[in-house]
């Protein structure tokens, strides 16, 4: 198994480390001492025999975080399965797949966020942010593109549309969840997905007392992408919400997506009844106002 230096460059790093497998305690042991590492290179072990429910239940992974005491914002999961990756999806984690035993299109559909050919392909690297770097880097893009009143690099090396769309009508989805509408009762999530890094940002509808001072849901995502990475393009937006069809944009936020958006950004609308349903922004808004001297 080429790379497992990896564990021990990571603790050098300042990183914990634990490995986390479905097997019994003892293949895990023999696992571990077949690749060339020992126990102790681990701050945490997990085993089939520690969780009721295996992989893909995000139990083991669920267990690891608490035992490492780190939140799962902080951890990256390397994975060579599909129950894996879906395992440490669902505790929350990033995941990075190894094409050791599984093929990029599939690790992507499980939801892996970047695919690599073994863990040799991670290292090597001396700091958490060298790691990070390695792992998921920023790319630059080779030329700017306009993207309402802006100039913006859009990712070389995006991952597939369906991969892209699926991972934003989830955090739309998610965001709706939270939607706070206790007067109209009609909750809204949305997701907008950077240009130029591929981040995803939720937001979703905030009421208020005072009825117009609400704020939609895609206005908060945007606002909250800007907030995180200054200017941005949008690459696409996913709008959530419990209605069939569901709800598209109002025509206030299309003003606000056309600030950072091409005729071509995809807004996909979902519900949790049908399948979600795709419009260009220009279907949308044909002719969006950007004010004279940023055209
Ligand atoms: N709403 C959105 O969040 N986005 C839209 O584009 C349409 C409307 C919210 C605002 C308000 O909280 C609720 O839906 C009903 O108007």
């Amino acid at each position: 198994m080429p790379g497992t230096e990896i564990v021990r460059m990571a603790r050098k790093a300042g990183i914990m480390t634990a490995a986390a497998s479905s097997a019994p305690g003892w293949k895990t042991m023999a696992n571990i001492a077949a690749a060339g590492l020992d126990p102790s290179d681990f701050d945490f072990i997990a085993s089939g025999d520690d969780v009721k429910r295996c992989k893909p239940d995000k139990d083991i992974y669920a267990l690891s975080l608490i035992k490492l005491g780190v939140s799962e914002r902080e951890a990256v999961v390397f994975e060579d399965s599909k129950a894996g990756i879906e395992s440490a999806r669902k505790a929350g984690c990033r995941t990075v797949a190894l094409m050791t035993t599984i093929d990029g299109a599939s690790a992507y559909s499980a939801g892996a966020d970047a695919v690599i050919s073994d863990l040799s392909a991670a290292v090597p690297f001396s700091t958490p942010e060298e790691a990070e770097e390695l792992l998921f880097p920023l790319q630059k893009g080779s030329g700017t593109v306009r993207y309402g009143a802006n100039l913006i690099r859009p990712l070389e090396r995006r991952m597939p549309d369906s991969f892209i769309e699926k991972r934003a009508v989830e955090a739309a989805r998610k965001a709706w969840e939270h939607g706070y509408a206790p007067y109209s009762g009609f909750r809204v999530g949305a997701a907008v997905v950077s240009a130029a890094t591929g981040r995803i940002y939720p937001g979703c509808n905030v009421e208020n007392s005072s009825y117009g001072a609400t704020i939609c849901a895609e206005r908060n995502a945007i606002t909250t992408a800007v907030a995180a990475e200054g200017v941005i393009g949008i690459d696409l937006i996913a709008v959530y919400s419990d209605d069939d069809p569901p709800a598209p944009p109002c025509a206030v936020c299309l003003q606000v997506i056309a600030e950072f958006a091409r005729p071509e950004t995809r807004i996909v609308l979902a519900s949790p009844r049908q399948a979600p349903v795709s419009y260009t922004f220009s279907e949308l808004l044909p002719m969006p106002f950007i004010f004279p001297t940023m055209r």
